[in-house]
């Protein structure tokens, strides 16, 4: 009975009673937490790709996607209130679906998670490349800064960030509340400054045609956008350290989300009203999609006039209406701030590694922790590696949509998990529970579904080839090394050698070498 095998509710919550983990985390830090993870290359960079699908409309997709992302958050909330462990949507899913699905979803957030880490690279990459090209007056061959589906033939700067961030996680770097709250800070001034020079300028004409590719377009640009959003369900991972989750994690997660969405939308609408963002279409008129080789060579035919054309939109548009230094300025607010969103992504991914190796479902190896700087080297070492080869070759649009299909995979499990469990479990104490659940939560699910039709046809190609090498992968070996499978259903959250969970630190001292069960 492949769905039979469930995780007990009560064997995690017993486990996290244990483990007393200091509750330090306040609504306001959460907030900054929320929106630490998630002000990224979304709105930095993946602007432009938008634009190409969308033109003007894609306002509406920044609406959309942060909608979805909102009745999803709502679920996520309810259940990471309830359940307030590590492995967030993973062990949710293990305790209410059983796991094979717990298995598929672990699987699919590897694409939230590492193929996103690689995505926010290349960000990264197309902004220092711009910032260095345009402060000292350089030309760097594009042959070495983009990767070969861009018209290079790898992304140096974007393998680069993403080893050293793999160095950083190794020796047991995490980023302190302090230097996150630094970094908000300057995203949200990097984007203020940004809405107070462009929206001025703006002109209504640039808003016309609004939807020049119909509702496709907007839909499709919601699609790849959702990325921006993505890194909320950071929060709800630091539910074990949250001060009266039941208030403050719906705070931290709609919080976050709400401001996120005021400010993208702000710099939507300054990018669009002060240069245009039309998208450029083939010698025959015919639309071309981001990241296209075709896309590539028609911007090099009209110079690179276009927002769409551009690897660092923010700082495209403040230089192209007359204020290059601050332009410079956003792509230095990028390069220091960019990483952290790299940091927190593979962070997240490690734990997740983390979690299902200690379940049984991937090698013990995985779990092994570094004698000397309390870290899971192995698997942080090898998602490193996985990151540095996605930044160094693929381009940063299909690496994002790549991303979104396991998010939206992830993120409807999640709120299907809140459903069944208000079934099967009614009487269990909910600490939040997601207002109007009946409509709420299908209305989650169904928008993940649709932001996943909306997808290209090779993201959703690729989506289930990945699931379907998650299942060979699952009866070949997790399945028969599962703990869980083999009455074994200790949860491990308490064992000695567990390293640090996401914020804060973890209190107590390490035994180097401890034996798994
Ligand atoms: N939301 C994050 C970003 O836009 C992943 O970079």
């Amino acid at each position: 009975m492949i769905f039979g095998r469930i995780k007990p509710l009560d064997a995690i919550l017993a486990t996290a009673e244990k483990k007393s983990l200091h509750r330090s985390l306040g609504a306001f830090q959460l907030t900054m937490l929320g929106i630490g993870a998630v002000i990224g290359t979304g709105i930095f960079v993946l602007t432009a790709e938008a634009a190409q699908k969308a033109g003007p409309g894609m306002m509406l997709s920044f609406v959309i996607a942060g909608f979805v992302c909102a009745v999803a958050a709502l679920c996520y909330a309810e259940m990471s209130a309830m359940v307030p462990v590590s492995g967030s949507a993973y062990t949710y899913s293990y305790a209410v679906m059983g796991e094979l699905i717990a298995w598929m979803v672990g699987w699919a957030l590897i694409l939230e998670y590492a193929v996103a880490a690689g995505a926010v690279s290349v960000g990264w990459s197309g902004y220092v490349v711009g910032l260095i090209e345009n402060a000292f007056n350089m030309d760097i061959p594009d042959l070495l800064v983009r990767g070969p589906y861009d018209g290079g033939v790898i992304n140096l700067p974007a393998l680069g960030i993403a080893l050293l961030v793999t160095w950083l996680l190794v020796i047991g770097t995490r980023e302190s509340a302090i230097v996150n709250a630094a970094l908000v800070c300057v995203k949200v001034a990097a984007l203020t400054l940004f809405i107070i020079l462009a929206v001025p300028v703006m002109k209504m004409e640039n808003f016309t045609p609004f939807t020049p590719l119909g509702f496709a377009g907007v839909s499709a640009a919601a699609a790849s956008i959702f990325f921006a959003y993505v890194g909320f369900d950071a929060v709800s991972t630091a539910a074990e350290e949250t001060r009266n989750p039941q208030r403050n994690m719906p705070i931290g997660l709609i919080g976050s989300l709400g401001i996120c969405t005021i400010f993208y939308l702000l710099v939507a609408a300054g990018v669009i009203g002060s240069v245009g963002a039309q998208p450029v279409s083939g010698p025959g008129g015919e639309a071309l999609a981001p990241g296209s080789i075709e896309l590539t060579r028609q911007c090099g035919a009209i110079g690179d006039t276009a927002v769409v054309c551009s690897k660092e939109a923010l700082a495209w548009t403040l230089r192209s209406i007359g204020w290059p230094q601050i332009g410079n300025l956003i792509g230095l607010a990028a390069g220091l701030a960019l990483p952290s969103v790299i940091l927190m992504m593979m962070f997240g991914q490690t734990r997740i590694f983390f979690v299902m190796s200690r379940d049984g479902l991937l090698p013990q190896v995985f779990s092994k922790v570094h004698p000397k700087y309390h870290t899971p080297h192995v698997i942080t070492i090898l998602t490193g590696i996985l990151v540095a080869l996605f930044a160094a070759f693929f381009p940063v649009g299909k690496l994002a949509d790549i991303s979104n299909s396991g998010t939206l995979f992830a993120f409807a499990a999640v709120s299907i998990a809140v459903l069944v469990l208000r079934r099967t479990d009614p009487t269990r104490a909910r600490p939040f529970r997601t207002p109007v659940i009946a409509f709420t939560a299908p209305v989650a699910i169904l928008g993940c579904v649709y932001l996943f039709w909306s997808l290209g046809h090779e993201t959703k190609m690729m989506f289930a080839g990945w699931a379907a090498i998650g299942l060979v992968v699952y009866f070949l070996y997790s399945r028969n090394h599962s703990f869980v499978g083999r009455g074994i259903i200790d949860v491990h959250e308490d064992d000695a050698d567990v390293p640090p969970q996401p914020v804060p630190p973890l209190p107590g001292a390490h035994t180097p070498g401890g034996s798994d069960a």
